[in-house]
């Protein structure tokens, strides 16, 4: 019914730079944005603070389907608790790599997405925007990086949040996400068909955001 509320669907690795580039790309068009990468960290960081049992699927689940989460001028609040750092943190991450390995995890977290393709448009970054959650996304771009670049981005992040980090644990929890979230049965982080592909390994995040915005104005 909403299909013809633009999306654009901007998936890739972990630290590929596509969050910020989603981000701002939203912000230049006025759309509204998605962090999909958000509700898996978000349903990780509700199992850990629940001491979940982490195989029981149904429990972990259970916990994506009721997330009480809401964005307010980009903060994020679960149950009213700021939890914006929290979740970046890399045991939350590699924990949300490994439930979102979960279909009924994938399937609780669904609808909640889906719901964010308002007027005026959407801008969703994540790993199956334009192949599962939005493949009739107006314009779809796979964005890359080398592993190398990925990781000296990620360590940067993390130390500009006050979180300590070492390049070479950075390179192979990257290399365990990276094959994880691309090997998994269920959605797994593939260019969706039509994909524009852009490598930003030697880009600036500017050049990036500007790439995208020539695209999205090319398909008028
Ligand atoms: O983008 P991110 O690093 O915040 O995502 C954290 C994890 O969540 C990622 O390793 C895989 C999973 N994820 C997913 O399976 N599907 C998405 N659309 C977004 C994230």
């Amino acid at each position: 019914p909403n299909s013809h509320i633009p999306v654009i669907a901007i998936d890739g690795p972990t630290a590929s730079g596509k969050g910020t580039v989603a981000h701002k790309v939203a912000d230049k068009l006025g759309f509204h944005f998605l962090d999909s990468g958000s509700l898996y960290r978000l349903t990780a960081l509700s199992a850990i603070r629940r001491g979940a049992d982490l195989h029981d699927e149904h429990a972990i689940a259970k916990l994506a389907e009721h997330l009480q989460v809401s964005f307010v001028g980009g903060e994020i609040l679960m149950a009213s608790e700021h939890v914006t750092q929290a979740i970046r943190a890399e045991e939350v991450g590699n924990l949300a790599s490994k439930i979102a390995a979960l279909p009924t995890v994938r399937h609780a977290l669904t609808g909640l997405q889906l719901g964010f393709r308002k007027a005026p448009g959407l801008v969703a970054d994540g790993r199956d925007m334009g192949t599962v959650i939005f493949p009739n996304a107006q314009l779809k771009v796979f964005l890359t990086a080398s592993v190398e670049a990925r990781a000296q981005r990620r360590y940067k992040q993390l130390i500009d949040k006050g979180f300590s980090a070492n390049i070479k644990d950075l390179l192979s929890d990257l290399q365990a996400r990276d094959d994880r979230d691309t090997h998994r049965a269920i959605a797994p982080l593939v260019p969706a068909e039509g994909a524009h592909f852009l490598d930003t390994s030697h880009m600036t995040a500017d050049e990036a955001i500007e790439q995208v915005l020539k695209w999205y104005a090319q398909l008028k």
